[in-house]
């Protein structure tokens, strides 16, 4: 009696084992298999859907934004602290960061890719073939508006749009204020532009030394987000080859239009008939300024290139 008790005993265990054997590798396998069948996003393309060229240079593994808890390594800062001359050390960096994520969100606000979610965005660069490209209604109709630096909409509503969600800047291309629905994303070129956005959103450069730029600017201190160094080295490793000395703002926002949306619509970009980044707001007087330290041109074929391959939709202006 006994043995037929103990008998059925290991019966049961051995199928109890069966059974959650065979769901174990069947989750394992629905859970493989469920990816390769949907698609990513609910646009009609998705833009993570990968061929060879986007796949050599696009790396998704590479945080766009900088959190509370980020780990910069010692080689991401002095490639960093070679762009515009930063003379403090890692620590300094490191200490500065963690005061400014005391006061602004210590998670970037991002929206997630999801299945059911389509994210359309239109980055918008300053080139003046948007004058008279009319543009505006069109750019409106993304859901995420990426603008930079001084790029203004007051006054050129039809070709521009009137919507910003995300301004990105720096001390010295900063507008006097964003408004309070925008993200301000601070792109940072040297230790001191984390002091700076510190003290536009509290003291208003009460004690910033004398030499900085003492440009007020207001903005939502709650939707603030830094981009990451880390991030700007690897457009200008992957994207730029390291051509040129750094990546331009512009060109910053749209490869993180590439790492947030789904859906990329691009303007404003391009220099004039002289090789001059002009603006579509004002007449350009320095008529040698071409792009700068930037590398203009491989920034415009690279555009092209994404276009060609259904990457972005690339609107050329006038
Ligand atoms: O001149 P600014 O740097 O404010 O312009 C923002 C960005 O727009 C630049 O970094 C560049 O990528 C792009 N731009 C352009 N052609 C222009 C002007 C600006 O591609 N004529």
């Amino acid at each position: 009696m006994r043995a037929v008790k103990m008998k059925l005993k290991v019966r049961a265990i051995m199928s109890l084992l069966c059974v959650t054997t065979i769901c174990v590798s069947w989750r394992g396998y629905t859970s493989y298999s469920l990816p390769q069948d949907e698609s990513p996003c609910a646009c009609e393309r998705c833009i993570s859907e990968d061929d060879p060229w986007f796949m050599q240079r696009f790396n998704k593994s590479v945080e766009p934004f900088l959190s509370a808890d980020h780990n910069l390594s010692e080689d991401t800062f002095n490639w960093w602290k070679g762009l515009q001359g930063e003379k403090g050390n890692l620590s300094t960096f490191r200490a500065t960061v963690d005061r400014l994520f005391l006061m602004v969100p210590p998670i970037p606000d991002v929206l997630e890719s999801r299945p059911d979610r389509c994210r359309t965005c239109a980055v918008v660069g300053n080139s003046g073939n948007l004058r008279r490209a009319r543009y505006g209604p069109l750019i409106d109709f993304h859901d995420i508006i990426i603008r930079m630096n001084e790029g203004q909409t007051k006054g050129f509503e039809a070709d521009v749009g009137t919507r910003t969600t995300h301004r990105i800047m720096y001390p010295e291309s900063s507008v006097e204020s964003i408004e309070n629905t925008t993200h301000l994303v601070l792109a940072p070129f040297k230790t001191i532009d984390f002091v700076w956005l510190m003290e536009a959103l509290t003291t208003r450069f009460k004690e910033m030394p004398e030499w900085i730029v003492r440009r007020e600017m207001k903005a939502n201190k709650y939707l603030v987000m830094i981009l990451n160094p880390a991030f700007m080295r690897y457009v200008h490793y992957m994207w730029l080859e390291k051509k040129g000395y750094y990546p331009s703002t512009g060109f910053l926002a749209l490869v993180l239009s590439l790492h947030i949306c789904d859906e990329v619509s691009v303007f404003g970009y391009g220099a004039d008939s002289d090789g001059n980044w002009s603006h579509y707001w004002q007449q350009l007087a320095n008529k040698k300024i071409k792009t700068g330290s930037h590398p203009g041109k491989t920034e415009y074929s690279i555009i092209q290139e994404l276009d060609e391959q259904h990457k972005v939709k690339f609107y050329k202006g006038f």
